[in-house]
């Protein structure tokens, strides 16, 4: 087979670049190793910026998401005392939405044969060839046969594990790194949020989230330590503990109900650089991952596949070749900035155990800043909702 770009994985970033390659009369083709099914069944991003939401509604895919999402003016810090607000919109004059990865992922993938994007899924051994030559190419098998498809691009849209990063050479790379000493230990519930917006509590015993899917689809988090079985948190000693971490005022309206999933997600900061070598981009999760405070993984990858296509275009329709050495450049100074704003919200939020009574001190002076201090709150909103592109 021969496309013009081969896209490795249909998960946000390879799906949604698929599309914005597609509007622009490109040829693509997405190679996914799961089956549709696993795709969606995966719970993730719940918090799109306005950078996202646009981007679905520039491809004409944004009518469910208008339809059903929940804009959010705003969102809460809490310090175990009080929720400190941060109004984004007062203070950006831009909204959040809240749509789940999983609802955006089923709007890309439903419109794909419509707007000529194939997308092959269940493709085992996917390996990449000659990505520093002209003529790069795919093969993987699929239903017990060998394919291969040839390319003038390869675009590695595989998240952290995939196998494209690991196709570019060490020698010609950097990769800078950050894990942290705790995990993510979710639940999904079918009960109302406790809150009509998020809150991220800092907690002596740990940092929560109060979050949301609908108006009848909560999501809740807390930190637990790296170790932790996922056996030792059945459902009502959660539910005790979010009521605990969340402060009185959120515990008041939490509705308990059982879980329709629960695991565990580590954090880590990770950026890779260059996201380009020869005829192979690499783009969101593949290069970089953000710990979740923030919200801004899912985020990122569409900032990454927006430059990515601006740069395609730019390639195919004017034989471009310097927007294409441009594209790793104008990702990564958002990706950095973005991993700034992930970082700092990490080490505000959470407890370290490491950390001591000063370190804490530090934590609650800065809540106590970010509480009477507009300008502080201004810096918060603005990168909640999004840096430009
Ligand atoms: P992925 O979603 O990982 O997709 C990669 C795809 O490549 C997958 O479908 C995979 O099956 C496929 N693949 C892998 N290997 C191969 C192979 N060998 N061959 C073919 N295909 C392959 N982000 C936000 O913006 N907001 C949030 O609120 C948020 N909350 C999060 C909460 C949690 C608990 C977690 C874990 C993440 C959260 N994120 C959030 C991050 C967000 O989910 C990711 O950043 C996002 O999924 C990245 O998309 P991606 O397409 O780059 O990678
Ligand atoms: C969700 C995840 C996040 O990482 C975040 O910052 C906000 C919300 C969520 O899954 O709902």
């Amino acid at each position: 087979m021969k496309t013009q770009v081969a896209i490795i994985g249909a998960g946000p970033a390879g799906l949604l670049l698929g599309h914005l390659l597609r509007a622009e009369g490109i040829d693509a083709v997405v190679v996914e190793r799961a089956s549709p099914d696993y795709v969606l069944g995966r719970i993730r991003a719940g918090v799109l910026e306005r950078t996202t939401t646009d981007l679905m509604d520039r491809l004409g895919l944004g009518a469910r998401m208008q339809a059903e999402g929940l804009p959010h003016d705003g969102f809460h810090l809490a310090d175990g005392e009080r929720l400190i607000r941060i109004d984004i919109a007062a203070l950006t004059g831009r909204q959040v939405m809240v749509y789940g990865q999983t609802e955006i992922t089923r709007d890309l993938m439903a419109a794909a044969p419509e707007r000529g994007l194939e997308v092959i899924y269940d493709a085992a051994d996917v390996a990449l060839h000659d990505v520093d030559r002209d003529a790069p190419w795919l093969s993987f098998t699929k239903d017990g046969s060998e394919h291969r498809i040839d390319a003038a691009f390869i675009c590695g849209c595989d998240g952290f594990h995939g196998p494209s990063r690991k196709a570019i050479p060490a020698s010609v790379a950097t990769a800078y790194e950050k894990i942290y000493p705790f995990g993510w230990l979710g639940i999904l519930a079918d009960v109302p949020p406790c809150n009509h917006e998020l809150i991220y509590a800092n907690h002596e015993r740990g940092f929560a989230l109060a979050s949301m899917r609908s108006e009848t689809r909560s999501r809740y988090y807390i930190q637990v330590p790296l170790d932790e079985k996922i056996e030792e948190w059945p459902d009502d000693r959660l539910w005790d503990e979010l009521a605990v971490r969340l402060g009185p005022e959120a515990a008041a309206h939490i509705t308990r109900g059982p879980a329709i999933e629960k695991s565990i997600a580590p954090l880590r900061s990770f950026v890779f650089e260059p996201m380009r070598h020869g005829r192979l981009f690499l783009a969101g999760d593949s290069a970089h991952i953000v710990p979740p405070t923030g919200a801004k993984g899912l985020n990122l990858a569409a900032s990454d596949v927006h430059y990515l296509s601006e740069a395609l275009s730019a390639f195919f329709q004017r034989n471009d070749n310097d927007a294409v050495a441009r594209y790793s450049g104008r990702a990564l100074a958002r990706i950095w900035k973005s991993e700034r704003f992930s970082w700092q919200l990490t080490k505000l939020m959470h407890r370290f155990p490491d950390s001591d009574a000063f370190d804490r001190r530090m934590q609650v002076a800065d809540l106590d800043y970010i509480a009477s201090s507009v300008a502080a709150q201004t810096t918060i909103a603005e990168n909640y909702v999004g840096l430009p592109l």
